[in-house]
């Protein structure tokens, strides 16, 4: 299974940064050989980056998309959209989307189904708060977001899962490996339970994923890849990330 590096730029870059940093990966074909790169910019961004990696092995992909097709939902944007811009990926479910923007379950689940209708990957987003965690309640949490957010035509090929520690997004601070292959493990288990394979699903680890711990998380049992905010700004960090896929 190729290893899936995605960034998520959140809301951050500039026209003059994502040309610099799109045309930086495309160049590197090294970096398209050892894993599936995306970027998600914000959506203006989008056609620059189109254009910067055209030709290159470099995808790119939405941070949110509206469940409806099109209507009268100012300021959103839907998967079909993306998938003209020529998105491959969308982000949904987010914790910031989660928290900023009240996002439930069955919002996620009704945005990744609509990903799907498009014919986009979603990249459906699950991961437990501090609070949570202390509270030991991190495998009812993503259990509860497995069952909520997954569309029933979520298959291992159309679906990538993100697991993103809420306390770790940002802050400086990983989950241990141990805690990772512990909660990959349950959501690959969920989901050869609910849709009967999970083999070949690819589950992505994100929170704080740097150059620096790159390589042993994702030498984790059960990682197939990272979703990474922060460093994927810097071409040079997340050049690091992507060579350090096993
Ligand atoms: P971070 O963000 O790498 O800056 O912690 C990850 C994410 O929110 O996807």
């Amino acid at each position: 299974m190729r290893y899936l590096i995605a960034g998520n730029w959140k809301m951050n870059g500039s026209l003059a940064s994502a040309r610099t940093l799109a045309q930086g990966l495309a160049d590197r074909r090294e970096l398209t050989a050892k894993a599936d790169i995306a970027l998600c910019p914000p959506a203006p961004l989008l056609p620059a980056i189109a254009a910067a990696v055209a030709g290159s092995a470099v995808a790119f992909g939405g941070q949110d998309c509206h469940a409806a097709e099109k209507g009268a939902h100012t300021g959103d944007i839907s998967a079909w959209l993306l998938k003209d811009l020529g998105c491959s990926f969308v982000i949904v479910g987010h914790s910031e989307r989660r928290a900023d923007h009240f996002e439930t379950d069955a919002i996620v689940k009704a945005k990744a189904s609509a990903a799907l209708k498009a014919g986009l990957t979603p990249i459906v987003c699950v991961g437990e708060t501090e609070a949570e965690r202390e509270g030991g309640k991190t495998s009812a949490v993503i259990s509860r977001q497995m069952a909520g957010s997954l569309p029933e035509a979520s298959t291992a090929a159309n679906t990538v899962i993100a697991y993103e520690p809420v306390w770790a997004i940002g802050t400086g601070k990983t989950a241990t490996t141990d805690d990772i292959a512990a909660v990959h493990a349950q959501v690959r288990d969920l989901f050869a339970a609910a849709r009967g394979n999970a083999g070949a699903l690819r589950i992505l680890y994100g929170g704080s994923v740097k150059g620096a711990n790159a390589a042993s998380i994702l030498a984790t049992a059960g990682v197939n890849g990272a979703l990474v905010g922060g460093a994927s700004l810097d071409l040079e960090d997340f050049a690091r990330i992507i060579l350090a896929c096993p």
